[in-house]
C-alpha cells in the first residue's frame, strides 16, 4: 500500500510518498481502506513540528481524519464488520491507503452519502456544534467566527444561522473569501486587518488564536464569551477579561466526546440530517490524489481554502 510520511519537520516539501506493508489492527482497531482523507491545519502544523505538546516522533504519517470501507477488525471490536462504510478520527497518521482507526471514534456513513462528504462534514461540524452549544446553550443574538472560511469555520457559519443567531460575523484573512461566506448565510464579513470588526458580539468562536486572540476578545460585548478551540496558541490579556466581565472557555473534542458523549452523538445525527435535507453544505475546496499531499498542504499554508481540502487515495 502507499502512504505519505515525513522524516524531518518542515513545509509541504518534506512529504514523501512511500510503499509499505499494511498495518495490522490491534484490539479495538478497524483497518479501513481509505476513500477520502481530511487535510487540516493541525496536520499541517504537525508536519512543521508545531503540534500541540511538541513534535511527533519521526518518521511520521500526517493526518487524522478518514472515511472509507472497513477491511478487517481487531479483537474486541463489536458492531463493525468488513464492508461497513465508516468515517473516523485516527490516532496515528491517516495519509495512507490502509489506515487504523479506533472503533470507538468511528461512525457509519449513511447510505447515499459519499466518503468525501463524510470527511468534509463530520469532524468540522462536530467541532462547530460543540463550540456553539458550549458558548450559548440557549442561543445567542450575535456570533463572530474567526477562520470562518475553513473546514470547520464554514460549517460554524451555517450552523450558527441554523441555531437562530440573527447576526453572524465571519472573520477571515482575505476579502476574496467574502462571496463564499455571504453565500453560506453570513450577515457580515470582516478581514483581520480591518480597524473595526463592527458592533461587539455576544459570542466569539476562535478557530485561529495566536496574535488574533486579543483582537477576538476585544470583539466581545461586556459579559461575552469566547470559545477557544484552535491550535494557534496565544496570550490572554487578563485585564480585558476583568474590565469587560468576559469569559474564555477552552474546548477539545477529545474531552467533549467523552464528557458529553450523548450530546456529541446527537450532534453527529443532526449533521447528517441537516446535510441530507440540504440545509447544511459541507463545501469541498478541492480533492487531490494522495500523492499530491504536498499540494494540499500548500493550499492550507497559503490560507486560500474555501471549505475542506480532501485527499483521495
Ligand atoms: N479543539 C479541537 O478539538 C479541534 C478539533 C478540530 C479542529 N480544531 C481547530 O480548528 C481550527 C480550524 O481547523 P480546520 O482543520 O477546520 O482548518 P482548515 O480547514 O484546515 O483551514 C484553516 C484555515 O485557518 C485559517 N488560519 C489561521 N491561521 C492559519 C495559519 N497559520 N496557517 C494556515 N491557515 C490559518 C485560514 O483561514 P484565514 O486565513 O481566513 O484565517 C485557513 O483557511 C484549527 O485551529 C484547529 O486546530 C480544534
Amino acid at each position: 500500500m502507499r502512504r505519505v510520511r515525513f522524516h524531518t519537520y518542515g513545509g509541504p516539501e518534506v512529504l514523501r510518498v512511500e510503499e509499505s506493508e499494511p498495518p495490522v489492527p490491534g484490539p479495538g482497531d478497524l483497518l479501513v481502506r481509505t476513500a477520502a482523507i481530511g487535510v487540516t491545519l493541525p496536520a499541517v502544523r504537525r508536519v512543521r513540528g508545531d503540534g500541540n505538546g511538541g513534535g511527533d516522533p519521526l518518521p511520521a504519517i500526517p493526518g487524522g481524519e478518514i472515511a472509507g470501507e472497513v477491511v478487517a477488525v481487531g479483537a474486541d471490536v463489536h458492531g463493525y464488520a468488513a464492508g461497513d462504510r465508516v468515517t473516523s478520527l485516527t490516532l496515528t497518521g491517516s495519509y495512507t491507503e490502509l489506515a487504523l482507526a479506533p472503533a470507538f471514534l468511528a461512525s457509519r456513513i449513511p447510505d447515499g452519502a459519499s466518503a468525501v462528504q463524510a470527511v468534509a462534514l463530520v469532524r468540522g461540524g462536530q467541532v462547530a456544534l460543540a463550540a456553539l452549544d458550549t458558548a450559548a446553550p440557549k442561543g445567542a443574538e450575535s456570533v463572530l467566527i474567526t477562520g470562518a472560511a475553513g473546514g470547520t469555520g464554514h460549517l460554524a457559519v451555517q450552523l450558527a444561522k441554523l441555531r437562530g443567531v440573527s447576526r453572524v460575523v465571519a472573520a477571515v484573512s482575505s476579502a476574496a473569501k467574502a462571496p463564499f461566506l455571504y453565500g453560506l448565510g453570513a450577515d457580515e464579513v470582516v478581514t483581520y486587518d480591518q480597524e473595526s470588526w463592527g458592533e461587539p458580539v455576544d459570542i466569539v468562536l476562535d478557530g485561529v488564536g495566536g496574535e488574533l486572540l486579543p483582537r477576538a476578545l476585544a470583539a466581545l460585548a461586556p459579559g461575552g464569551r469566547l470559545i477557544f478551540f484552535n491550535s494557534g496558541g496565544g496570550t490572554v490579556p487578563a485585564y480585558e477579561l476583568l474590565a469587560g466581565a468576559k469569559t474564555i472557555t477552552g474546548l477539545t473534542m477529545r474531552r467533549f466526546s467523552t464528557v458529553q458523549r450523548e450530546l456529541y452523538e446527537r450532534h453527529r445525527e443532526e449533521l447528517w440530517e441537516l446535510a441530507g435535507a440540504e440545509r447544511l453544505r459541507a463545501a469541498v475546496h478541492t480533492e487531490l490524489p494522495l500523492a499530491d499531499a504536498a499540494k494540499a498542504h500548500e493550499i492550507i499554508e497559503a490560507r486560500t481554502n474555501l471549505g475542506k481540502v480532501v485527499l483521495r487515495p
